[in-house]
């Protein structure tokens, strides 16, 4: 057991983004100290929280594992600051696609996955022999690699089964006594995690949709890569290991409607339009709803037309909702289009049913 400390990092300084001088803060040298002492530390990245260790030493990476009660097939993302530390994680060169992928999004929420050099322990990677890097743009992520001078291996840093957090609160609420310090910088920007992607000769696999979409990779490697999104029931063996966990389930059944579908319709004929039903919908149909008979309660997920605001606050609203007592959620359909196929992509595997 630990007693969990949250350090806070001021909005100005995380807007500022000014990285040397987040590095000298109490929260960013107190959570250096502990990494170097092999311990675990959670702070913000500009997708979801993660939860970081010294990606190299596998007595580090373990705690990971224990906190999140995570399984050990399950490989980890390895974060660093500087391009140089990708050389000490990775073995061959890199690929001419990878190269532009990394020029033109990094530090961003891309992450690539390399053959892996004999540094990186078995433990980081599941036992994999390639491993998945990438440089988040997050001031307090940086400037937390930066201070430590280590590749930080970091999951999302919910406990396993639960949606990512995107606020140090649901870090705590997961995670409260099972690791020792939690950087809170606020909000995280993006809300979901980030696009995880393998590159092969001619080919880019997106394993997993996020905010760097499959028309923004197509835009800069399209004319010499066929860019694909893998489903992962295509493979036996999943490609990504942590496409096979049903990772962002909330409790309470949720259902997810279809654009064509009629709420008030599904509400009469499932006998459900009760208080112990919840409704997510966007902005413009809880208008919609407004003259109807609808007794539930109604919950506001954003405009159809912002996306990115929706995509922000969809972690934070299944979490809440899902402590309210609700015998069933109904969320609305969004547009597959930017980074609503990430949204969709999260919701479909929290889903129980799509009517
Ligand atoms: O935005 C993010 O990526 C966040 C923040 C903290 O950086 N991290 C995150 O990590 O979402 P995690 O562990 O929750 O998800 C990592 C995903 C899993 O689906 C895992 O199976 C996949 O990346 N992955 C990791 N290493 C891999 C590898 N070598 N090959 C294939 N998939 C890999
Ligand atoms: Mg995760």
């Amino acid at each position: 057991m630990y007693k969990t400390a949250v350090l806070k990092i001021k909005r100005d300084l995380i807007n500022n983004k000014n990285i040397e001088i987040i590095e000298q803060t109490k929260a960013i040298k107190k959570a250096a100290e502990l990494i170097v002492e092999n311990e675990v530390v959670a702070f913000p990245t500009e997708t979801v929280y993660g939860l970081g260790a010294n990606a190299l030493k596998e007595k580090a990476v373990l705690k990971i594992f224990e906190a999140k009660g995570r399984p050990t097939d399950n490989p980890l993302i390895v974060h660093i600051s500087r391009r140089e530390q990708l050389f000490k994680l990775i073995k061959g060169c890199i690929l001419k696609a990878a190269d532009k992928l990394i020029d033109e999004f990094w530090p961003g929420p891309l992450t690539i996955i390399f053959k892996k050099s004999s540094r990186v322990p078995q433990i980081t990677t599941a036992g994999l022999d390639t491993v998945a890097v990438r440089m988040p743009s997050h001031p307090i992520a940086l400037a937390l690699i930066n201070q430590t001078e280590l590749p930080l291996a970091a999951p999302s840093a919910n406990s396993s089964g639960f949606p990512s957090p995107t606020h140090a609160e649901h870090v705590y609420s997961d995670l409260n006594g099972k690791i020792p310090l939690i950087v809170d910088g606020g909000i995280c920007d993006i809300g979901l995690e980030s696009t995880v992607i393998e590159i092969q000769s001619g080919q880019v696999n997106i394993l997993r949709p996020g905010a760097i979409t499959i028309e923004m990779i197509k835009g800069v490697v399209g004319n010499t890569h066929l860019v694909k999104t893998i489903n992962h029931k295509e493979h036996v063996r999943p490609k990504s290991p942590g496409m096979k966990y049903k990772h962002y389930a909330p409790s309470t059944p949720l259902w997810i409607v279809k654009k064509s579908s009629s709420i008030t319709k599904i509400l009469k004929k499932n006998d459900i339009n009760n208080e112990k039903t919840l409704i997510i919908v966007s902005s413009e149909t809880l208008q919609d709803l407004r003259s109807n008979q609808i007794k539930t309660k109604i919950k506001d997920l954003g405009s159809i037309n912002d996306l990115d605001y929706i995509a922000k606050n969809l972690f934070k609203i299944l979490r809440e909702s899902d402590l309210e007592g609700f015998k069933l959620i109904l969320i609305e359909e969004v547009s597959k289009r930017d980074i609503g196929i990430a949204v969709m992509n999260r919701l479909t595997k929290a889903a129980t049913k799509i009517i």
